[in-house]
């Protein structure tokens, strides 16, 4: 394994996307309820964001709740919006004292109000934040993120606002819940899960992928360090061939 200092003489991915699964089978094995596992989850998030500053990674992206998890029990659900709220309370001081700006992307409309307000606040005040762009993916799902995009688009176009000649792949990024952020470059996803889940399914075409097996509570600043050290020995090709890249 290599020192962060060596870390950080490779290129770093500008941006990190993180798929944070395995909160309920950690919870099973330490004998707790899913919801101690969500709450350690919350520990490891807060470890990968500090990780994330000390590497000079730009934008990060995590996946906390998607459209399909509505469908939990009550509990859980409650459960988890509570110590949303909870964390980004308690967690604006921090956000503050590392520059963080923080952003929630999905159907927001899903969310009691004071979620909502709660999400509002944190943006409010941490909008003009450089060091670190921290966007959370709240009641999100990249088909409806889509589906979504495809109905505003239909709407301007209807409305004169823009014409359909001029409808290209970026014009559609913009009408993302991602516009202005870069496409991950590193996908990260924990718990021995090999799938994407509905997840930035349109901003992921080249990112690259990497699973691991540990499970979301255990993952570490040390085990981000590992990811992109995996993520600098691959090689980036967007299509290309290997000798057209040198
Ligand atoms: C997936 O594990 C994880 C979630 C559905 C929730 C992720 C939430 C957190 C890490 C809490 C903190 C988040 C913020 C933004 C404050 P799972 O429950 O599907 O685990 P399992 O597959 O082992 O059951």
């Amino acid at each position: 394994m290599l020192t962060l200092q060596e870390i950080k003489q490779q290129p770093i991915p500008q941006h990190i996307a993180v798929i944070m699964d395995g909160n309920g089978r950690w919870a099973k094995e330490h004998g707790q309820q899913r919801l101690a596992g969500h709450q350690q989850g919350a520990h490891a998030l807060r470890e990968v964001m500090e990780g994330s500053i000390m590497l000079g990674v730009q934008y990060l992206t995590v996946y906390a709740f998607s459209i399909e998890n509505w469908n939990r029990s009550q509990d859980e659900v409650l459960g988890l919006m509570q110590l949303f709220v909870h964390t980004c309370k308690e967690e604006l001081p921090t956000l503050q004292k590392y520059g963080v700006c923080f952003h929630a992307i999905g159907n927001l409309s899903m969310l009691d109000n004071y979620c909502r307000e709660a999400i509002q606040e944190v943006e409010e005040k941490t909008k003009h934040n450089t060091t670190l762009h921290f966007q959370v993916a709240i009641s999100y799902g990249s088909r409806w993120e889509i589906v979504d995009a495809a109905k505003q688009i239909a709407k301007d176009v209807k409305d004169g606002k823009i014409a359909l000649e001029s409808i290209d792949e970026q014009l559609f990024s913009n009408y993302l819940q991602t516009k202005n952020i870069p496409d991950p470059d590193l996908l990260i996803r924990t718990s021995g899960e090999y799938r994407i889940s509905n997840y930035l399914l349109w901003q992921i075409a080249y990112s690259e992928l990497y699973f691991t097996d540990c499970y979301w509570p255990d993952f570490t600043k040390e085990k981000l360090f590992l990811a992109v050290e995996n993520y600098q020995n691959r090689e980036r090709r967007f299509g290309k061939t290997s000798e057209q890249i040198k």
